[in-house]
Protein backbone atom coordinates (compact mmCIF):
# COMPACT_ATOMS: atom_id res chain seq x y z
CA UNK A 1 0.00 0.00 0.00
CA UNK A 2 2.69 2.88 1.41
CA UNK A 3 4.61 4.49 -1.38
CA UNK A 4 7.89 5.22 -1.65
CA UNK A 5 6.89 4.36 2.58
CA UNK A 6 4.62 6.91 2.72
CA UNK A 7 1.16 5.58 4.25
CA UNK A 8 -1.52 6.32 1.30
CA UNK A 9 -3.88 8.70 2.60
CA UNK A 10 -7.83 8.01 1.40
CA UNK A 11 -10.58 10.89 1.79
CA UNK A 12 -14.58 10.60 0.96
CA UNK A 13 -17.37 12.78 2.27
CA UNK A 14 -20.88 12.46 3.14
CA UNK A 15 -23.32 13.18 5.37
CA UNK A 16 -23.77 10.33 6.60
CA UNK A 17 -27.00 10.65 8.48
CA UNK A 18 -28.91 7.96 10.43
CA UNK A 19 -25.60 5.98 9.46
CA UNK A 20 -26.33 2.84 7.69
CA UNK A 21 -24.86 0.10 5.99
CA UNK A 22 -24.37 1.49 2.62
CA UNK A 23 -22.20 3.65 4.40
CA UNK A 24 -20.25 1.28 6.38
CA UNK A 25 -19.68 -0.41 3.04
CA UNK A 26 -18.49 2.58 1.39
CA UNK A 27 -15.78 3.42 4.25
CA UNK A 28 -14.93 0.02 4.44
CA UNK A 29 -13.98 -0.37 0.51
CA UNK A 30 -12.50 3.36 1.03
CA UNK A 31 -10.24 2.55 3.59
CA UNK A 32 -9.26 -0.62 1.93
CA UNK A 33 -7.81 1.27 -1.30
CA UNK A 34 -5.08 2.71 1.74
CA UNK A 35 -3.62 3.31 5.26
CA UNK A 36 -5.37 5.87 6.31
CA UNK A 37 -8.82 7.02 6.06
CA UNK A 38 -10.08 10.59 6.11
CA UNK A 39 -13.65 11.10 6.38
CA UNK A 40 -15.16 14.22 5.96
CA UNK A 41 -18.73 14.75 7.56
CA UNK A 42 -20.94 17.92 5.98
CA UNK A 43 -21.67 20.70 8.69
CA UNK A 44 -25.30 21.58 9.27
CA UNK A 45 -24.80 24.67 7.77
CA UNK A 46 -23.30 23.55 4.75
CA UNK A 47 -26.10 20.86 4.41
CA UNK A 48 -28.78 23.48 4.81
CA UNK A 49 -26.82 25.52 2.30
CA UNK A 50 -27.17 23.41 -0.66
CA UNK A 51 -30.78 23.11 0.05
CA UNK A 52 -30.68 19.39 2.57
CA UNK A 53 -33.11 19.84 4.84
CA UNK A 54 -34.17 17.78 7.57
CA UNK A 55 -30.99 16.15 8.06
CA UNK A 56 -32.15 14.07 11.06
CA UNK A 57 -28.54 13.50 13.03
CA UNK A 58 -26.99 16.16 14.50
CA UNK A 59 -22.91 17.20 13.50
CA UNK A 60 -22.22 16.15 16.69
CA UNK A 61 -24.10 12.51 16.80
CA UNK A 62 -23.02 11.85 12.49
CA UNK A 63 -19.36 12.29 13.54
CA UNK A 64 -19.84 10.10 16.77
CA UNK A 65 -21.15 7.10 14.81
CA UNK A 66 -18.86 7.65 11.96
CA UNK A 67 -16.07 7.42 14.76
CA UNK A 68 -18.10 4.33 16.44
CA UNK A 69 -17.34 2.54 12.94
CA UNK A 70 -13.45 2.28 13.77
CA UNK A 71 -12.68 2.95 10.55
CA UNK A 72 -11.95 6.45 9.92
CA UNK A 73 -8.47 7.66 10.95
CA UNK A 74 -9.28 11.19 11.15
CA UNK A 75 -12.99 13.11 10.61
CA UNK A 76 -13.37 16.33 9.40
CA UNK A 77 -15.71 18.64 8.73
CA UNK A 78 -16.83 19.76 5.03
CA UNK A 79 -18.33 23.55 5.19
CA UNK A 80 -18.00 25.01 2.17
CA UNK A 81 -18.27 24.23 -1.72
CA UNK A 82 -14.82 23.74 -3.33
CA UNK A 83 -13.26 22.47 0.03
CA UNK A 84 -12.42 19.29 -1.58
CA UNK A 85 -10.11 20.79 -3.62
CA UNK A 86 -8.49 22.22 -0.63
CA UNK A 87 -8.68 19.25 1.99
CA UNK A 88 -6.98 17.06 -0.89
CA UNK A 89 -3.65 18.90 -1.13
CA UNK A 90 -3.36 20.21 2.46
CA UNK A 91 -3.97 16.59 4.02
CA UNK A 92 -2.04 14.84 1.25
CA UNK A 93 -4.86 12.44 -0.14
CA UNK A 94 -3.55 10.40 -3.06
CA UNK A 95 -7.10 8.76 -3.16
CA UNK A 96 -11.02 10.64 -3.49
CA UNK A 97 -13.38 8.09 -3.09
CA UNK A 98 -16.97 8.31 -3.45
CA UNK A 99 -19.94 6.18 -4.26
CA UNK A 100 -21.33 5.84 -7.62
CA UNK A 101 -23.99 7.79 -7.54
CA UNK A 102 -21.73 10.98 -8.08
CA UNK A 103 -20.29 9.04 -10.99
CA UNK A 104 -18.49 11.79 -13.21
CA UNK A 105 -19.39 14.56 -10.40
CA UNK A 106 -16.09 14.78 -8.95
CA UNK A 107 -13.84 13.64 -12.08
CA UNK A 108 -12.08 17.18 -11.64
CA UNK A 109 -10.24 16.02 -8.30
CA UNK A 110 -7.95 14.23 -10.84
CA UNK A 111 -5.46 17.22 -11.18
CA UNK A 112 -5.10 16.58 -7.63
CA UNK A 113 -5.31 12.82 -6.86
CA UNK A 114 -6.76 9.43 -8.02
CA UNK A 115 -10.79 9.12 -8.23
CA UNK A 116 -12.53 6.47 -7.24
CA UNK A 117 -15.97 5.85 -7.44
CA UNK A 118 -17.50 2.69 -5.62
CA UNK A 119 -20.31 0.98 -6.32
CA UNK A 120 -23.28 2.32 -4.52
CA UNK A 121 -24.95 -0.23 -1.99
CA UNK A 122 -28.76 -0.72 -3.33
CA UNK A 123 -31.66 -0.33 -1.37
CA UNK A 124 -30.89 1.74 1.18
CA UNK A 125 -30.34 5.19 1.77
CA UNK A 126 -30.94 8.36 4.15
CA UNK A 127 -33.63 9.63 2.26
CA UNK A 128 -35.60 6.26 2.88
CA UNK A 129 -34.56 6.01 6.26
CA UNK A 130 -35.72 9.27 7.42
CA UNK A 131 -39.25 8.34 5.89
CA UNK A 132 -39.46 5.01 7.54
CA UNK A 133 -38.66 5.99 10.88
CA UNK A 134 -40.37 9.77 11.22
CA UNK A 135 -43.55 8.62 8.41
CA UNK A 136 -44.94 11.15 6.71
CA UNK A 137 -46.52 14.38 7.52
CA UNK A 138 -49.83 14.06 5.25
CA UNK A 139 -50.71 17.72 4.11
CA UNK A 140 -54.03 19.26 3.05
CA UNK A 141 -53.97 22.96 1.01
CA UNK A 142 -56.43 25.00 1.79
CA UNK A 143 -56.38 27.50 -1.19
CA UNK A 144 -55.64 27.48 -4.85
CA UNK A 145 -54.05 30.88 -5.43
CA UNK A 146 -50.41 31.80 -6.87
CA UNK A 147 -48.93 31.18 -3.65
CA UNK A 148 -50.42 28.05 -3.41
CA UNK A 149 -48.62 26.74 -6.47
CA UNK A 150 -45.33 28.20 -5.08
CA UNK A 151 -45.48 26.50 -2.46
CA UNK A 152 -46.14 23.16 -3.78
CA UNK A 153 -43.13 23.37 -5.58
CA UNK A 154 -41.27 24.28 -2.42
CA UNK A 155 -42.82 21.37 -0.44
CA UNK A 156 -41.31 18.70 -2.71
CA UNK A 157 -37.59 20.22 -1.46
CA UNK A 158 -38.46 18.85 2.34
CA UNK A 159 -38.41 15.27 3.21
CA UNK A 160 -40.88 13.43 5.21
CA UNK A 161 -44.31 15.42 3.83
CA UNK A 162 -46.91 13.96 1.19
CA UNK A 163 -49.34 16.35 -0.42
CA UNK A 164 -52.49 14.53 -0.18
CA UNK A 165 -55.00 17.13 -0.83
CA UNK A 166 -56.29 20.11 -1.62
CA UNK A 167 -59.69 22.18 -0.86
CA UNK A 168 -60.71 26.11 -2.12
CA UNK A 169 -63.62 27.81 -2.63
CA UNK A 170 -63.99 26.52 -5.88
CA UNK A 171 -64.52 23.11 -6.68
CA UNK A 172 -63.29 23.07 -10.09
CA UNK A 173 -60.38 25.02 -9.61
CA UNK A 174 -59.05 22.91 -7.11
CA UNK A 175 -59.61 20.15 -9.00
CA UNK A 176 -57.60 21.60 -12.18
CA UNK A 177 -55.15 22.98 -9.28
CA UNK A 178 -54.78 18.97 -7.63
CA UNK A 179 -54.21 17.72 -11.47
CA UNK A 180 -51.93 20.40 -12.06
CA UNK A 181 -49.23 19.75 -9.40
CA UNK A 182 -50.12 15.62 -8.98
CA UNK A 183 -52.16 16.21 -5.83
CA UNK A 184 -54.00 12.84 -5.31
CA UNK A 185 -57.30 14.39 -4.33
CA UNK A 186 -59.06 17.54 -4.59
CA UNK A 187 -61.74 18.00 -1.67
CA UNK A 188 -65.44 19.23 -2.36
CA UNK A 189 -65.28 21.22 0.79
CA UNK A 190 -62.73 21.97 4.00
CA UNK A 191 -63.99 19.95 6.35
CA UNK A 192 -63.27 16.77 3.91
CA UNK A 193 -60.18 17.94 3.82
CA UNK A 194 -59.22 17.69 7.02
CA UNK A 195 -60.82 14.70 7.72
CA UNK A 196 -57.99 12.80 5.68
CA UNK A 197 -54.96 14.58 6.21
CA UNK A 198 -52.07 15.83 9.84
CA UNK A 199 -51.34 18.93 8.81
CA UNK A 200 -52.99 21.81 6.88
CA UNK A 201 -51.60 24.95 4.99
CA UNK A 202 -53.90 27.38 5.14
CA UNK A 203 -53.31 29.85 1.95
CA UNK A 204 -56.84 31.11 1.36
CA UNK A 205 -58.35 34.60 1.58
CA UNK A 206 -57.55 36.52 4.81
CA UNK A 207 -61.06 36.97 6.82
CA UNK A 208 -61.19 32.83 6.68
CA UNK A 209 -57.44 32.27 8.28
CA UNK A 210 -58.87 32.64 11.75
CA UNK A 211 -62.00 29.94 11.12
CA UNK A 212 -59.96 27.39 9.36
CA UNK A 213 -57.13 27.54 12.02
CA UNK A 214 -59.47 27.01 14.74
CA UNK A 215 -61.55 24.47 12.81
CA UNK A 216 -58.01 22.77 11.78
CA UNK A 217 -57.11 22.47 15.41
CA UNK A 218 -60.50 21.44 17.15
CA UNK A 219 -60.04 18.25 14.30
CA UNK A 220 -56.60 17.53 15.27
CA UNK A 221 -55.06 18.73 12.46
CA UNK A 222 -51.79 20.90 12.72
CA UNK A 223 -51.30 24.60 11.08
CA UNK A 224 -49.12 26.51 8.70
CA UNK A 225 -51.05 29.52 7.96
CA UNK A 226 -50.15 32.22 5.35
CA UNK A 227 -50.16 35.85 6.75
CA UNK A 228 -51.95 37.96 7.46
CA UNK A 229 -52.34 34.73 10.53
CA UNK A 230 -55.10 36.42 12.46
CA UNK A 231 -56.81 39.93 12.46
CA UNK A 232 -56.29 40.35 16.30
CA UNK A 233 -54.12 40.03 18.88
CA UNK A 234 -56.75 38.17 20.89
CA UNK A 235 -57.25 35.25 17.70
CA UNK A 236 -53.85 34.54 17.61
CA UNK A 237 -53.63 34.20 21.34
CA UNK A 238 -56.74 32.31 20.94
CA UNK A 239 -55.51 29.76 18.48
CA UNK A 240 -51.76 29.20 20.30
CA UNK A 241 -53.29 28.73 23.73
CA UNK A 242 -56.19 26.35 21.68
CA UNK A 243 -52.73 23.91 19.69
CA UNK A 244 -51.04 23.70 22.73
CA UNK A 245 -54.13 22.45 24.88
CA UNK A 246 -54.87 20.10 21.92
CA UNK A 247 -50.62 19.65 21.55
CA UNK A 248 -50.06 20.63 18.19
CA UNK A 249 -48.44 22.77 15.78
CA UNK A 250 -49.45 25.84 14.78
CA UNK A 251 -46.94 28.35 13.01
CA UNK A 252 -47.44 31.58 10.76
CA UNK A 253 -45.71 31.01 7.49
CA UNK A 254 -44.14 34.32 7.50
CA UNK A 255 -41.41 32.99 4.93
CA UNK A 256 -38.60 35.94 6.26
CA UNK A 257 -38.39 34.23 10.15
CA UNK A 258 -36.97 31.12 8.78
CA UNK A 259 -34.75 31.72 6.52
CA UNK A 260 -31.02 31.48 7.06
CA UNK A 261 -29.85 35.01 6.71
CA UNK A 262 -32.31 36.49 8.46
CA UNK A 263 -32.41 34.58 11.84
CA UNK A 264 -28.58 35.20 11.94
CA UNK A 265 -29.41 38.67 11.17
CA UNK A 266 -31.45 39.00 14.57
CA UNK A 267 -28.76 37.05 16.39
CA UNK A 268 -26.22 39.96 15.08
CA UNK A 269 -28.19 43.09 16.09
CA UNK A 270 -29.38 41.30 19.61
CA UNK A 271 -25.83 40.50 20.32
CA UNK A 272 -24.72 44.46 20.60
CA UNK A 273 -22.54 44.39 17.92
CA UNK A 274 -23.59 47.72 16.94
CA UNK A 275 -24.26 49.01 20.77
CA UNK A 276 -27.63 49.83 21.95
CA UNK A 277 -30.59 49.75 19.02
CA UNK A 278 -32.57 52.86 18.78
CA UNK A 279 -34.32 52.49 15.69
CA UNK A 280 -35.56 50.20 13.32
CA UNK A 281 -36.90 50.85 9.77
CA UNK A 282 -38.47 48.45 7.27
CA UNK A 283 -40.48 49.04 4.28
CA UNK A 284 -42.06 46.35 1.96
CA UNK A 285 -44.16 47.29 -1.08
CA UNK A 286 -45.65 46.09 -3.86
CA UNK A 287 -47.27 47.65 -6.45
CA UNK A 288 -51.35 45.75 -6.88
CA UNK A 289 -52.37 45.30 -10.59
CA UNK A 290 -55.87 46.66 -11.04
CA UNK A 291 -58.58 44.46 -10.14
CA UNK A 292 -56.33 42.25 -7.37
CA UNK A 293 -57.12 40.62 -4.27
CA UNK A 294 -54.94 42.82 -2.12
CA UNK A 295 -57.20 46.33 -3.58
CA UNK A 296 -60.36 44.91 -2.39
CA UNK A 297 -62.43 46.51 1.05
CA UNK A 298 -62.86 44.90 3.59
CA UNK A 299 -59.96 42.33 3.90
CA UNK A 300 -57.38 44.15 1.71
CA UNK A 301 -54.87 47.07 1.90
CA UNK A 302 -51.06 47.55 2.41
CA UNK A 303 -50.99 46.71 5.64
CA UNK A 304 -53.62 43.91 6.00
CA UNK A 305 -51.94 42.26 3.05
CA UNK A 306 -47.65 43.57 3.35
CA UNK A 307 -47.29 44.57 7.25
CA UNK A 308 -46.18 41.23 8.80
CA UNK A 309 -42.79 41.44 7.01
CA UNK A 310 -41.86 44.56 8.84
CA UNK A 311 -43.66 44.14 11.57
CA UNK A 312 -42.20 40.61 11.93
CA UNK A 313 -38.23 42.63 12.06
CA UNK A 314 -39.12 45.22 14.47
CA UNK A 315 -40.95 42.39 16.90
CA UNK A 316 -37.73 40.54 16.75
CA UNK A 317 -35.13 43.08 16.59
CA UNK A 318 -36.52 44.78 19.59
CA UNK A 319 -38.37 42.35 21.17
CA UNK A 320 -40.01 44.33 23.69
CA UNK A 321 -43.70 46.14 23.71
CA UNK A 322 -44.09 49.86 22.23
CA UNK A 323 -44.91 52.33 24.15
CA UNK A 324 -47.45 54.11 21.50
CA UNK A 325 -48.19 53.05 17.99
CA UNK A 326 -49.49 55.86 15.23
CA UNK A 327 -50.45 54.93 11.41
CA UNK A 328 -50.47 57.34 8.74
CA UNK A 329 -52.08 56.42 5.83
CA UNK A 330 -52.90 57.20 1.83
CA UNK A 331 -55.88 55.94 0.72
CA UNK A 332 -57.16 54.43 -2.52
CA UNK A 333 -60.16 54.85 -4.54
CA UNK A 334 -61.13 51.04 -4.14
CA UNK A 335 -61.25 51.44 -0.11
CA UNK A 336 -57.79 49.88 1.32
CA UNK A 337 -55.05 51.96 2.35
CA UNK A 338 -52.80 52.21 -0.76
CA UNK A 339 -49.23 53.98 1.66
CA UNK A 340 -49.31 53.35 5.43
CA UNK A 341 -46.17 54.32 7.54
CA UNK A 342 -46.70 52.26 11.03
CA UNK A 343 -44.34 54.76 13.78
CA UNK A 344 -43.37 53.04 17.16
CA UNK A 345 -42.44 54.42 20.35
CA UNK A 346 -40.42 51.90 22.55
CA UNK A 347 -38.98 53.24 25.84
CA UNK A 348 -35.83 53.47 24.27
CA UNK A 349 -35.95 53.30 20.65
CA UNK A 350 -38.33 54.23 17.76
CA UNK A 351 -39.29 52.18 14.69
CA UNK A 352 -41.49 52.43 12.12
CA UNK A 353 -43.11 49.65 9.05
CA UNK A 354 -43.69 51.64 5.72
CA UNK A 355 -45.93 49.44 3.44
CA UNK A 356 -47.71 50.06 0.16
CA UNK A 357 -49.69 48.31 -2.54
CA UNK A 358 -50.95 51.77 -4.13
CA UNK A 359 -46.77 53.03 -4.28
CA UNK A 360 -43.10 52.11 -4.60
CA UNK A 361 -40.32 52.35 -2.26
CA UNK A 362 -37.07 50.84 -1.75
CA UNK A 363 -37.41 47.68 0.32
CA UNK A 364 -34.63 48.02 2.67
CA UNK A 365 -34.06 47.16 6.09
CA UNK A 366 -32.14 49.71 8.30
CA UNK A 367 -30.85 49.43 11.83
CA UNK A 368 -29.33 51.92 13.79
CA UNK A 369 -27.50 51.11 17.37
CA UNK A 370 -25.54 53.81 19.45
CA UNK A 371 -22.42 51.89 17.96
CA UNK A 372 -23.00 51.69 14.18
CA UNK A 373 -25.82 50.32 11.66
CA UNK A 374 -26.90 47.37 9.81
CA UNK A 375 -28.03 47.81 6.53
CA UNK A 376 -30.06 45.07 4.64
CA UNK A 377 -30.47 46.11 0.90
CA UNK A 378 -33.74 45.14 -1.15
CA UNK A 379 -34.91 42.76 -0.92
CA UNK A 380 -34.35 42.31 3.34
CA UNK A 381 -37.21 39.54 3.33
CA UNK A 382 -35.33 37.56 1.86
CA UNK A 383 -32.12 38.28 3.53
CA UNK A 384 -28.93 37.48 1.35
CA UNK A 385 -26.31 40.50 2.42
CA UNK A 386 -25.97 42.15 5.75
CA UNK A 387 -23.91 45.35 6.04
CA UNK A 388 -22.58 46.03 9.31
CA UNK A 389 -21.56 49.64 9.45
CA UNK A 390 -19.35 51.95 11.97
CA UNK A 391 -17.45 55.07 12.16
CA UNK A 392 -14.24 53.69 11.97
CA UNK A 393 -14.67 51.70 8.07
CA UNK A 394 -11.94 48.96 8.67
CA UNK A 395 -14.06 47.45 11.28
CA UNK A 396 -17.02 47.55 8.62
CA UNK A 397 -18.77 43.53 7.36
CA UNK A 398 -20.57 42.18 4.65
CA UNK A 399 -22.14 39.05 5.57
CA UNK A 400 -23.90 36.76 2.83
CA UNK A 401 -25.82 34.59 3.66
CA UNK A 402 -28.32 32.03 0.99
CA UNK A 403 -30.99 31.61 0.42
CA UNK A 404 -32.04 28.80 -1.27
CA UNK A 405 -35.48 28.96 -4.26
CA UNK A 406 -38.24 30.51 -3.57
CA UNK A 407 -37.61 30.65 0.35
CA UNK A 408 -40.90 28.77 1.31
CA UNK A 409 -38.85 25.70 2.17
CA UNK A 410 -37.65 26.93 5.40
CA UNK A 411 -40.66 27.59 6.98
CA UNK A 412 -42.05 24.41 5.42
CA UNK A 413 -38.68 22.45 7.25
CA UNK A 414 -39.16 24.09 10.70
CA UNK A 415 -43.23 23.01 10.11
CA UNK A 416 -42.01 19.08 9.58
CA UNK A 417 -39.62 19.07 12.11
CA UNK A 418 -41.72 20.69 14.97
CA UNK A 419 -44.30 17.84 13.91
CA UNK A 420 -42.25 15.03 13.87
CA UNK A 421 -40.35 15.90 17.24
CA UNK A 422 -43.41 16.67 19.10
CA UNK A 423 -41.92 20.64 19.30
CA UNK A 424 -44.70 23.10 20.09
CA UNK A 425 -43.15 26.50 19.46
CA UNK A 426 -40.44 27.69 16.97
CA UNK A 427 -38.02 30.24 18.65
CA UNK A 428 -38.16 31.32 14.99
CA UNK A 429 -41.21 33.13 14.73
CA UNK A 430 -42.85 32.86 18.50
CA UNK A 431 -46.33 33.45 19.59
CA UNK A 432 -45.55 36.17 20.92
CA UNK A 433 -44.35 37.63 17.65
CA UNK A 434 -47.59 36.41 15.53
CA UNK A 435 -49.52 38.38 18.55
CA UNK A 436 -47.80 41.31 18.14
CA UNK A 437 -47.83 41.35 14.21
CA UNK A 438 -52.18 40.54 14.39
CA UNK A 439 -52.38 42.94 17.26
CA UNK A 440 -50.77 45.71 15.22
CA UNK A 441 -52.84 45.24 11.95
CA UNK A 442 -56.15 44.93 14.08
CA UNK A 443 -55.33 48.03 15.78
CA UNK A 444 -54.77 49.85 12.19
CA UNK A 445 -58.53 48.10 11.14
CA UNK A 446 -59.75 49.20 14.00
CA UNK A 447 -58.54 52.79 14.21
CA UNK A 448 -61.52 54.52 12.28
CA UNK A 449 -60.06 53.01 9.06
CA UNK A 450 -57.47 55.33 7.68
CA UNK A 451 -58.25 54.66 3.82
CA UNK A 452 -59.93 57.56 3.04
CA UNK A 453 -58.50 59.44 -0.21
CA UNK A 454 -56.78 61.90 1.95
CA UNK A 455 -54.38 61.04 4.07
CA UNK A 456 -54.90 60.54 7.84
CA UNK A 457 -53.15 60.02 11.24
CA UNK A 458 -54.05 58.82 13.76
CA UNK A 459 -51.82 57.76 17.61
CA UNK A 460 -53.38 55.01 19.57
CA UNK A 461 -51.49 54.42 23.24
CA UNK A 462 -50.43 50.25 22.89
CA UNK A 463 -50.93 49.64 27.02
CA UNK A 464 -53.82 47.35 26.23
CA UNK A 465 -52.52 46.08 22.98
CA UNK A 466 -51.58 42.45 22.97
N1 LIG B 1 -23.60 5.51 -0.08
C1 LIG B 1 -23.50 4.22 -0.60
N2 LIG B 1 -24.60 3.40 -0.63
C2 LIG B 1 -25.78 3.85 -0.15
C3 LIG B 1 -25.92 5.15 0.38
C4 LIG B 1 -24.80 5.96 0.39
O1 LIG B 1 -22.42 3.80 -1.04
N3 LIG B 1 -26.83 3.05 -0.21
C5 LIG B 1 -22.44 6.38 -0.09
C6 LIG B 1 -22.62 7.65 -0.91
O2 LIG B 1 -22.44 7.39 -2.29
C7 LIG B 1 -21.54 8.55 -0.31
C8 LIG B 1 -21.55 8.15 1.17
O3 LIG B 1 -22.19 6.87 1.22
O4 LIG B 1 -20.29 8.21 -0.86
C9 LIG B 1 -22.29 9.15 2.02
O5 LIG B 1 -23.55 9.34 1.42
P1 LIG B 1 -24.75 10.20 2.02
O6 LIG B 1 -25.16 11.19 1.02
O7 LIG B 1 -24.39 10.69 3.37
O8 LIG B 1 -25.85 9.03 2.18
P2 LIG B 1 -27.23 8.81 1.47
O9 LIG B 1 -27.87 7.61 2.09
O10 LIG B 1 -27.05 8.78 -0.03
O11 LIG B 1 -28.00 10.13 1.92
P3 LIG B 1 -29.29 10.85 1.27
O12 LIG B 1 -30.35 9.82 1.09
O13 LIG B 1 -29.63 11.93 2.29
O14 LIG B 1 -28.82 11.46 -0.03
Amino acid sequence: MKENDKPVKVITYGTFDLLHEGHLRLLRRAKALGDHLIVGVTSDQFDANRGKLNVRDSLMVRISKVQATGLADEIIIEDYDGQKVNDIQQYGAAIFAIGSDWEGKFDYLADYCRVVYLERTAGVSSTQLRAETLGITRLGIAGTGSIADRFVAEALRVSGLELEAVAGSDPQQARTFAERNGIPRACADYGDLLATVDAVYLCGPNEQHFEQAKQALESGVHVLCEKPFTLSAEESCYLYALAEERGLVLLEAIKTAYCPGFIRLVALARSGVIGRIQCVDATFTKLALPGAPELAPPYGGSVTELASYPLLAISKILDCAPDTVSFDSFGLDEGVDGFTRISFRYPSAIASATVAIGAKSEGHLNISGTGGSIYVPAPWWKTTDVLVRFEDPSRNQELRFPYAGDGLRYEIAEFVSMIRDGRGASYKLRAKDSAFIAGIIGRFRGSGGRFDVVPGSVTVPLAAAG
